[in-house]
């Protein structure tokens, strides 16, 4: 049975998790890149298309390929974070679903030629898999620094040439610190965003 999270880990992951704009020395390891990955795989998309595809970023010779593309502001953040994911998705999903969701065997041929249905599905899940992928990383303890202020086509033609890949934004994570650290911003009330009927 599904119990409610201790009150730790909901202000963990949602209630004092800030974004990050400095991060310590500390690095992470591929097996917690994996772990984080593994958990947010299981968030779920429609028809199980899992458009969502993620460059991570760690080493120095692909941060100086990366670099150019970030906007002189998030530039850098982006060099002092451990690891930087490229938030992608993959326009070919389609050709998966007969493997991910073998229940409905037409499921592919509701994309085919329909760039518009495509395009649509992937970015709408691409984005709700980054932002898993963002909380799977703070239940493993680790700060995110998401940033749109990014050049996609540079990094398109950089990391995803010849590929069916396009880049979404890109989120620094890492363990932060105070440095660059934004006074926290309100947020809407339920009154304001939200409704009941
Ligand atoms: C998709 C996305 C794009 C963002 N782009 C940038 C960016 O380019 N540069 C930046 O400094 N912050 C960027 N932010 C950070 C937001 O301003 C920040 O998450 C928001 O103000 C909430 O801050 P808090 O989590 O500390 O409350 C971005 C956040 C998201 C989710």
């Amino acid at each position: 049975m599904p119990a409610r999270l201790p009150d730790a880990c909901l202000d963990q992951v949602f209630r004092t998790a800030r974004t990050r704009n400095g991060w310590t020395a500390e690095t992470v390891s591929e097996a917690l890149i994996r772990e984080m990955y593994d958990l947010a795989k299981m968030g779920p998309t429609s028809g199980n298309c899992l458009p969502g595809r993620f460059l991570f970023i760690t080493s120095d010779e692909a941060k100086a390929r990366l670099a150019p593309h970030m906007s002189s502001g998030n530039r850098p953040k982006t060099l002092a974070a451990p690891v930087n994911v490229i938030m992608a998705y993959d326009m070919a999903f389609a050709d998966r679903l007969p493997e991910l969701f073998p229940h409905n065997p037409g499921a592919k041929d509701w994309f085919t030629s329909n760039e518009a249905l495509t395009r649509e599905t992937a970015f709408r899940n691409g984005c709700l898999q980054a932002a898993y992928l963002m909380m799977a990383a703070r239940s493993l303890g680790l700060d995110c620094g998401p940033m749109s202020g990014v050049k996609l086509d540079g990094i398109n033609a950089e990391f995803f040439a010849g590929t069916t890949w396009e880049a979404n934004f890109v989120c620094n994570i890492g363990y932060g610190n105070e440095e660059g650290l934004f006074p926290r911003n309100p947020r809407l009330s339920f009154e304001e965003a939200c409704g009941i009927l």
